[in-house]
């Protein structure tokens, strides 16, 4: 018997996939479709796919031309297959023409002709044409519309004051602004992504929620750690209950900023620190232990007291069965880590935790630490995109953060405005 094994992302599956499918499996026997992991597709540079990993198994179990279906989630495991399965020939797209060579050691590597004309890139292209713009300018805006183009389907356009070219917009601007420009991107039906905080005070934030909701369109809060991998996972290991109970969430994030706090000065040294980190630091926290705190105390230094210009901060929560600090700084610096504390152990995030790839789940015994690594792209802004996109194309919202966490991290903001704190000199 004749086995050939072929690899593949096949997300919306099209003729193209078909075709080559139907060659592969006349080359022998018995054909094996390894079809790629999630998680594997990110390491590649795939983080399109708008089918999940089970949705395209069963679109390839439906062609009825697979005799197997694997998994692909690593690199190196093609050669892993095709010993375990004593594979005679590895088929591939003339796409690839060339990059396979090296399997020739294992088995017969045949690259058939690409279809022309079709790819999945196209369709999702196709399927989701979502024009954005920016409001706001500086370094955030730039970073932001190079990511963009990363995106399958989503387009940066420059847009005009009425913000009649686009459907959807990323405000970059002042916090002080983000009200009025997120209530006038709404009320011109346009989807929003806002960096944090979306608004200063609660109610401003419930009014453009509501707005949101009623106009049928999305408000997302741009907190680009959200959407990194690693930190969605290390989210998923807190909750699961391997360091056990969470007693603690500490978090710091501080960068030094020459001309902190003067006036007139770009939008860096005019944001504050629990503008510009406030919300970031206060993410885990909330996601953690929910926003259902019984008291917190804010800590500040201010360094210009007209515009409630905080060179430092510190918040600490305290919950019924945990305890929560966040320490925000643009005048001092320390290490910006964030650490889990659990009653069976702990996780460790490295400076800086807010863009990290890695974490670690540490012990008593340190034979039982366990390090994960994941793909961090674009520094979580790509995945931001990809997922203001998918709420979009569903109508749904998305689930990285929700109204409840906005909203808690609002609230503190608010108060902080409020001056609701003690004061350092
Ligand atoms: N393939 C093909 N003809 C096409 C598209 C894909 O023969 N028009 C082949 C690829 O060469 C590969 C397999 O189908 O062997 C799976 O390809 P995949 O990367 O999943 O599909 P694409 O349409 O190329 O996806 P994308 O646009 O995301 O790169």
């Amino acid at each position: 018997m004749i086995k050939v094994i072929t690899y593949g992302t096949y997300d919306l599956l099209h003729y193209g996939h078909i075709r080559l499918l139907e060659r592969a499996k006349a080359l022998g026997d018995y054909l094996i479709v390894g079809v790629t992991s999630d998680d594997y597709d990110k390491t590649r540079g795939k983080i399109n796919n708008q089918q999940s990993l089970m949705e395209r198994i069963a679109a390839i179990k439906e062609t009825g031309l697979a005799d197997e279906i694997i998994v692909e989630e690593y690199e190196g495991q093609k050669i892993d297959d095709i010993r375990r399965y004593n594979v005679d020939i590895f088929a591939i797209g003339s796409d690839w023409e060339g990059k396979f060579d090296y399997l020739n050691e294992y088995c017969k590597v045949i690259y058939l002709p690409r279809t022309l004309g079709i790819s999945s890139s196209d369709i999702r292209a196709k399927n989701r044409k979502l024009r954005i713009g920016t409001v706001g300018n500086g370094s955030v805006c730039n970073k932001f519309i190079r990511e963009t183009q990363y995106v399958n389907g989503v387009e940066y356009v420059e847009c005009d004051e009425i913000m009649e070219n686009v459907d959807a917009v990323y405000i970059a601007t002042h916090p002080d602004r983000h009200y009025e420009d997120v209530k006038r991107a709404l009320e011109a039906g346009k989807h929003v992504i806002c960096e944090s905080p979306i608004a200063k005070t609660v109610s401003q934030f419930e009014e453009l929620s509501g707005l949101a909701k009623k106009n049928g369109l999305i408000l997302e809060d741009g907190i680009k750690t959200a959407y990194s991998t690693a930190y969605s996972r290390l989210l998923v290991v807190a909750k699961s209950g391997r360091i056990g109970d969470i007693v603690s969430v500490d978090t710091v994030c501080t960068s030094l900023v020459d001309g902190a706090g003067e006036e007139g000065a770009d939008l860096s040294k005019k944001q504050n620190s629990i503008c510009a980190w406030g919300p970031t630091a206060m993410l885990p926290v909330f996601q953690l232990l929910g926003s259902g705190y019984k008291s917190k105390t804010i800590v500040t230094k201010l360094i210009n007291k007209d515009l409630n210009y905080d060179g430092f901060t510190k918040v600490d929560f305290l919950y019924d069965k945990a305890v929560a600090s966040v320490k925000i700084a643009k005048v001092a610096k320390a290490e910006g880590e964030l650490v889990i504390t659990g009653t069976k152990g702990y996780i460790y995030v490295p400076a800086p935790w807010w863009k990290t790839d890695y974490f670690e789940v540490r012990f008593e015994n340190p034979a039982e630490n366990k390090r994960y690594f994941y793909q961090l792209d674009g520094e979580g802004i790509r995945y931001e995109i990809v997922a203001f996109a998918k709420a979009v194309e569903s109508g749904k919202g998305n689930y990285y953060i929700s109204t409840e966490t906005s909203r808690a991290i609002v609230k503190v903001i608010e108060e902080h405005y409020h001056r609701n704190y003690l004061e350092i000199s």
